[in-house]
């Protein structure tokens, strides 16, 4: 095993190499909350997905290197067709975008053909131009009230789409199977626990989480919702209920709170695939470019503009 100090000294050299590239690349870094620590530490915006969404669109830079995964690029390079998109690591996806394919949502119009389709930006860009607007986590209730339709189909997520139909009961919600393997992994019984444990805690989750975790939070939002939420309550004490990579944007921003993790199985692998090595390469080779094609791309981006006019 590497000595901590030449663990480091790397960490330096790579950091410093990504900050020269990114120089002369005209490059913009940008990182999702739950990327690795040494990530965050030199991304220019981190953000949930509904921040970095907008913010790729006001980009000054040829260049943006998306440290999440693909749907997140994909939704980039839509919203900015002009720009050079970049993956540092080509399998960093997400299950819960694979769990629905045009096919099946196809099928499920014809069943409801006066359903709106409300498209969880956690989905591929294909699924994203089947669908009327997207949503994320962060603006999922104000977009579902903002349809006139009645009827709406809400894909892919079944928590979040769940969580939705509580908060907006005037609307039919029809659920997708769908969610993420990672908030599922959370139990009522690990929640329960740790709340034994800290009970002077506040409990925060992702509205990912399953039901009747979520019925045990004192606030449910976007991961920067949490941030927000945590930055401004007087509580010191926080249960995070996502995934961990937040927790280095909690403690830069609230030195003096401390927080837990209800179970150490909240990593999402996919998001820890992206290093600082793997950052530095695909700057250096300009790797993985994420393209959408157009007539995929210009129904999608119809989807994701009429989210970004919501707000
Ligand atoms: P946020 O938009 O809340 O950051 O969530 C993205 C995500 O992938 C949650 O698992
Ligand atoms: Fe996908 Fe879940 Fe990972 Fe978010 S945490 S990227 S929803 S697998």
């Amino acid at each position: 095993m590497q000595k901590p100090e030449f663990d480091a000294k790397y960490k330096e050299h790579l950091q410093r190499k990504i900050l020269d590239l990114k120089k002369k690349r005209d490059a913009l870094i940008v990182a999702h909350n739950y990327q690795r620590d040494e990530i965050q530490e030199i991304a220019d915006i981190t953000g949930d997905s509904f921040a970095l969404a907008r913010a790729v669109t006001t980009a000054k830079e040829k260049v943006i290197v998306f440290c999440g995964v693909k749907f997140m690029a994909e939704s980039a390079h839509i919203l900015s067709p002009d720009k050079t998109v970049l993956l540092p690591v080509e399998e960093a996806g997400c299950p819960l975008a694979d769990m629905i394919t045009v096919e099946k949502l196809r099928r499920k119009k014809e069943e409801y053909p006066e359903a709106a389709v409300v498209c969880y930006v956690n989905s591929t860009a294909a699924v994203k131009a089947e669908s009327d607007i997207c949503c994320t986590s962060s603006n999922a209730v104000r977009v579902v009230r903002s349809l006139k339709e009645e009827k709406v189909i809400f894909v892919p997520d079944k928590n979040l789409g769940r969580y939705v139909r509580e908060h907006v009961p005037e609307k039919e919600l029809i659920l997708w199977d769908g969610y993420c393997v990672v908030h599922m992994r959370l139990t009522r019984e690990e929640v329960i626990k740790t709340k034994a444990l800290y009970p002077t805690a506040e409990f925060i989750a992702h509205p990912e989480c399953r039901k009747e975790v979520l019925e045990l939070a004192d606030y449910t939002g976007s991961t920067a919702g949490m941030i927000r939420y945590v930055k401004e309550s007087p509580h010191k004490e926080f249960i995070v209920g996502t995934e961990k990579g937040i927790i280095y944007r909690l403690k830069r921003d609230n030195p003096d709170k401390e927080f837990y993790v209800p179970t150490e199985q909240f990593i999402c692998a996919n998001m820890k695939l992206t290093t600082l090595g793997w950052l530095a390469r695909s700057l250096e080779k300009m790797v993985y470019r994420i393209e959408v094609p157009e007539h995929v791309a210009a129904k999608a981006r119809k989807a994701l503009e009429r989210m970004l006019e919501v707000g």
